[in-house]
């Protein structure tokens, strides 16, 4: 459902040029949870970003559903991101002037399927226990911890169901007790939903929920044994 094939991306960083992706080639499944392991500037997040609809491909291509984007605007991969792709960041990308609850409806107030707003409300609430923050709902995000907010980006990506969910380092904020319950979430949606999961991350603890297991070094990717 998701295939790569030959991806490259150079980033210009002043004059010098940083090869971030030399020729990627790789396919998951519906329903796989996919863990990429490799060190800090391997190039995981320009991989998860690329095969996430949130940037282009210097060059190569990209399959989501069968469906040919590289090419695509970014209008349009937007619209692609918006009806099947959440994405929780590195950097969490939350809105600081609205409050936890409002974090966690935004993307369905883009999102072109229309829910009744009882279901909206009840969707928003389990969340919101799911990742332990009814205390929070009201607070917007500069009140929250780190890992707070960690989870609030996970309450959002996965508010509209989307059918991939890409994770930059999903437990990097989470103290282990935490992180644990987070990935205990995350994997009883991979097999109530098959919601397909790609993981970028440091912690060795995420591969045992992995099906496959790919390592990232200066910009090439293999595929490891589990
Ligand atoms: N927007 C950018 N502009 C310039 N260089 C970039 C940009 N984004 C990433 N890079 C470079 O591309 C390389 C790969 O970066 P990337 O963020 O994909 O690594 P990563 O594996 O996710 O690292 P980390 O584990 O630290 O998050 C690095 O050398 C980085 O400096
Ligand atoms: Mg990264």
């Amino acid at each position: 459902m998701i295939a790569l094939e030959e991806v490259r991306k150079t980033y210009l960083l002043g004059k010098t040029k940083v090869e971030a992706l030399k020729g990627v080639t790789f396919q998951i499944n519906k329903g796989e949870m996919v863990c990429l392991m490799g060190p800090s500037g391997s190039g995981k997040s320009t991989l998860l970003n690329l095969a996430g609809c949130l940037d282009r491909p210097d060059s190569g291509k990209i399959w989501i559903d069968g469906e040919e984007v590289s090419l695509y605007s970014l209008k349009k991969l937007a619209g692609i991101r918006s009806s099947k792709i959440g994405f929780i960041f590195q950097a969490f990308n939350l809105i600081p002037v609205i409050n936890v609850y409002e974090n966690i409806e935004f993307p369905l107030m883009i999102k072109k399927e229309k829910i009744s707003e009882k279901e909206k409300k009840t969707r928003i609430d389990n969340l919101i226990q799911a990742v332990g923050l009814e205390k929070f709902a009201k607070h917007r995000p500069d009140e929250l911890s780190g890992g707070q907010r960690q989870r609030v980006a996970i309450a959002r990506a996965l508010v509209s169901s989307p059918e991939i969910v890409f994770a930059d380092e999903p437990t990097a904020n989470l103290d282990s007790e935490t992180g644990k319950t987070i990935l205990e979430l995350l994997a009883s949606l991979n097999q109530n939903k098959k919601t397909t999961f790609v993981f970028a991350t440091h912690d060795p603890s995420i591969t045992r929920y992995a099906t496959s297991l790919f390592q990232m070094k200066d910009g090439i990717l293999s595929k490891k044994e589990i």
